[in-house]
């Protein structure tokens, strides 16, 4: 037995599976966002292991004997936050997360410095790690003079899992302080920011050991003392390795809190100009490159809470067949945009609104705009030297047909749907698990699930999804000069 725990947004996930690969089953701990401030994110790391808790409780309650079975941990998370500890590992202050944009002026200041584009292959964008740091610096002095460690979200995790200090590979590509090429943490650019090396976590790739469970957690849960906990992955690569999105030409789109177009790739090939991440993958001198826009399904989320009707009702209204674009565009800003704008103080916006406009016109193009940001991170992916054939749709959002087929026809492209099954960043983090706990190939591992149905574009609407976006492109510049 194996148990992937994703540390998401929205909550905690611990899933178990079996050596055949099977899902036994999974809990789930719910997580909230904090947002004192315009911009601002924060979780309580506190929070993190109280929904861990909650997460292997319910699987406790359910799966007792296969959960004293387990041989390998594998952790997954959510990105880029930076979770500040002392030097008796207590939490500083509450974590600033990966949609958080408050460090603009900071990030924009170090992204200047040519070494953080060429050293780490991305742009600095606000939400990465190491501007946060240098926001803390400048505007809690006090917090900053103690940080003996700057951990990210899954690593904290790790800590009170394992008492390792201890990273992974892909996490820490979006922290701006890693060589992204040779995989190491950087000196150089760590001083940049009044940072060393010491205090980092040590690293590893995502599919050896970081750690193995205290024996106090393992006594609670019921587990063997000698569970091995592996590296893991950030969330995004942790699907992928759910997905089998490990080889160069295999790509997915994740609709979840934030939206992804994920391609494996076999090489490191930076290209920040297009505003494209490029990163480590989990696996061993594999690397990957991704489009992030940072509201996808909180865009349809926003929508549910203004109109007091469920995401899901609200799609349900548009019905099966794919609407012609009404002439009402909107723009999913609502956090700023990383993909390709790099633009944190940008704000979303809904264009082309008459008396006419219902709510369901509004849901239409809430769904479009994010399809059409999906496009926007396809041709940044093209600038970056990669072509999309198809892709594979993962993330909560994904249960919507109607969002897949407004996808297929922006993209121009196949949107595959994997045949039923749970294939997450939980998912990939058990194998991950597995291949730790038992020195397994990482790439006959993870192996791509069997695809159950396939949505191409439609072929009638794709003239006026092409006219729709360019009105989409054409309103950025406009509203950019207004706000
Ligand atoms: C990726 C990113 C998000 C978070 C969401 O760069 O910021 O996808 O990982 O959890």
């Amino acid at each position: 037995m194996y148990l992937g725990l994703d540390l998401g947004t929205s909550g905690v996930k611990a899933l178990l599976m079996d050596g055949g690969q099977n899902v036994i089953g999974s809990g789930h701990g719910a997580l909230e966002v904090s947002r004192p401030h315009s911009g601002w994110s924060e979780q309580d790391p506190a929070d993190w292991i109280r929904a861990t808790e909650e997460a292997v409780g319910e699987l406790k309650s359910k799966h007792a004997t296969e959960l004293a079975a387990v041989k390998g941990i594998g952790l997954s998370g959510q990105m880029h936050g930076a979770t500040l500890l002392d030097e008796r590992d207590q939490v500083l202050r509450p974590c600033i997360l990966w949609n958080d944009t408050r460090s603009h002026a900071e990030a924009a200041k170090l992204d200047a410095d040519p070494r953080f584009r060429k050293i780490t292959g991305n742009i600095v964008f606000p939400g990465f790690t190491a501007p946060k740091l240098a926001w803390v610096k400048n505007n809690e002095p006090a917090v900053f003079a103690k940080v003996r460690w700057v951990l990210l979200p899954k690593d904290y995790l790790r800590l009170w899992l394992t008492g390792e200090h201890m990273s992974e590979m892909s996490d820490s590509a979006g922290t701006s302080w890693l060589d992204v090429a040779a995989r190491k943490w950087s000196p150089e650019l760590l001083a940049t920011t009044d940072l060393e090396e010491r205090q980092m976590p040590g690293l590893v790739e995502g599919t050896e050991q970081a750690g193995s469970l205290r024996s106090e957690l393992a006594s609670r849960w019921g587990m063997n003392a000698s569970v091995v906990v592996a590296g893991g992955a950030g969330d995004n690569a942790a699907s992928a390795c759910g997905m089998g999105t490990v080889r160069p030409g295999h790509a997915f789109v994740s609709l979840g809190t934030s939206g992804v177009l994920f391609a494996a790739n076999g090489s490191y090939l930076p290209n920040p100009e297009s505003a494209v991440h490029t990163f480590c993958h989990a696996l061993p001198n594999a690397w990957h490159q991704m489009g992030v826009i940072l509201s996808a399904t909180d865009s349809l989320n926003w929508l549910s809470e203004i109109t007091g009707k469920e995401a899901r009702g609200l799609t349900d209204e548009l019905g099966e067949a794919l609407k012609t674009p009404s002439g009402v565009t909107f723009l999913p800003y609502l956090s700023g945009e990383r993909t390709p704008h790099n633009d944190a103080a940008i704000r979303g916006a809904f264009a082309g609104l008459g008396h006419q406009s219902s709510r369901a016109v509004l849901t239409q193009a809430v769904v479009e705009g994010v399809a059409f940001a999906f496009r926007d991170s396809q041709q940044a992916l093209h600038q970056a030297g990669t072509e999309l054939s198809r892709v594979t749709a993962i993330g909560g959002g994904s249960r919507s047909r109607y969002w897949l087929k407004s996808i297929a026809t922006a993209l121009q492209i196949p949107v595959d749907i994997p045949a039923d099954g749970d294939f997450g960043a939980a998912f990939g983090a058990a194998r991950l698990g597995l291949i730790a706990a038992e020195n397994a190939d990482p790439y006959e591992v993870c192996a791509a699930p069997a695809t159950a149905e396939t949505i191409e574009p439609d072929a009638k609407l794709g003239g006026a999804y092409a006219h729709a976006y360019e009105r989409y492109r054409a309103l950025y510049p406009a509203i950019k000069g207004v706000s």
